[in-house]
């Protein structure tokens, strides 16, 4: 994108886009609900909001427009690492009309600033308004841990019927162009593009379902001592895991993609198939293939064999906490997308970590196996 001006009527559209889906998700709350800590693992979703607007001053009007910040004295407790999650329902963040107020004033001067000087070369501008739709997703993370609406697909989920076991791709030994063309808006993650040669493989067509979930917990595979790693084992033994996260819930869904698995569950499940989880290499190779491309993304995040570090040649731009802080600390990589990502976000080459004992995630798994 560097060079060209990108017109601001595009990007203060994408901002509009994302602040009107922010407020359609928490309409339905009360302040009480937007202020509790559901758990300590997330935000108070009023965290997220104020937080949301704090990105959104410090990107666009201060360090674009060069404005002082519109509240310097909240910088510190919507920063995502001066305070931590666990430490973010004891702060006094903003709330009630007064939250809301924010996020409007915030807006205005962003338009004021965005008129008055354009979009520069439009990273700034794109970066925040993809950081509110991501937001919004770790906001239904929130609602599905809370067991709140918002949380879980509803009717648009894409569903897989019928015998899926032997429904494999065949991927030649090839070498492709891994991670994001110059061209357009990516994050530094996905930079730079590099060539990468991978032995041939092959991956499922669709993602596992509840039904087959269903059938590996039924037949002992929280159980089977050999399908676990040491680490995966040692997890589930610790916290009693006997099925995927929400399963004690609502009747479970034979023909969905199943969700809310760790990565030490994907691992164990992969195992139980004599299958394993695809490498992001071998992944992004299926996924952006013009022919056979696997059915079923952007329904669940897939996590894959691979931890979370840079591509040969990263560079932290412009956003230096976004990916390197998280690099070689035991985060693996997810890919795709789920329900509750904006396909805007969630592109072929976009990265997603968590750790692998996390399943507030939309987290699913597609198989893999050698050639
Ligand atoms: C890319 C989803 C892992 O939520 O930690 C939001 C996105 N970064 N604010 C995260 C993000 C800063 C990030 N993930
Ligand atoms: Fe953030």
């Amino acid at each position: 994108m560097a060079g060209n001006v990108v017109p601001v009527t595009q990007l203060t559209g994408a901002l509009d886009h994302a602040r009107e889906r922010t407020l359609a998700l928490v309409a339905g709350f009360d302040d009480a609900a937007l202020e509790r800590v559901w758990t300590p693992i997330m935000s108070p979703l009023a965290w997220d909001l104020g937080h949301i607007a704090a990105y959104e001053d410090l990107w666009i009007n201060h360090r674009h427009g060069g404005l002082d910040l519109l509240r310097p004295d909240l910088a510190e407790l919507y920063d995502a690492f001066e305070t931590p999650r666990c430490a973010r329902g004891d702060i006094r963040f903003l709330r009630g009309a007064e939250l809301f107020a924010h996020l409007e004033e915030v807006r205005e001067r962003t338009l004021a600033v965005l008129d008055r000087q354009g979009t520069g070369d439009g990273v700034t501008v794109e970066m925040v308004a993809r950081h509110e739709l991501q937001h919004q997703e770790t906001m239904r993370q929130t609602l599905f841990l809370a067991g709140l609406p918002g949380g879980s697909p509803q009717g648009e989920a894409q569903r897989f019927s019928g015998p899926q076991a032997e429904d494999w791709i065949d991927m030649p030994a090839g070498t492709f162009s891994m991670g994001a063309p110059a061209e357009a808006f990516a994050f530094d993650n996905e930079r730079p593009r590099h060539p990468v040669d991978v032995p041939a493989f092959r991956i499922a067509r669709t993602p596992v379902t509840n039904a087959s979930w269903l059938t590996f917990a039924e037949g002992g595979g929280y159980e089977r001592r050999e399908w676990w790693s040491n680490e995966g084992w040692a997890w589930k033994e610790e916290y009693d895991i006997t099925h995927p996260q929400g399963w004690d819930g609502a009747p479970v869904d034979p023909e969905l993609p199943a969700l809310h698995v760790s990565w030490f569950e994907a691992d164990a499940f992969a195992r139980s198939q004599g299958a394993r989880l695809p490498t992001e290499a071998e992944w992004e190779r299926a996924a952006t293939r013009d022919q056979e491309t696997p059915s079923g993304i952007g329904q669940a995040w897939e996590w894959t064999a691979t931890e979370f570090t840079g591509y040969p040649g990263f560079e932290a731009h412009p956003y230096r906490e976004y990916s390197e802080v998280f690099f070689g600390a035991g985060y693996r990589v997810l890919r795709g997308g789920s329900w509750a990502s904006h396909p805007h976000v969630a592109t072929r080459t976009f990265r997603n970590w968590d750790l692998p004992q996390r399943r507030q995630i939309f987290s699913g798994v597609r198989l893999a196996r050698d050639a």
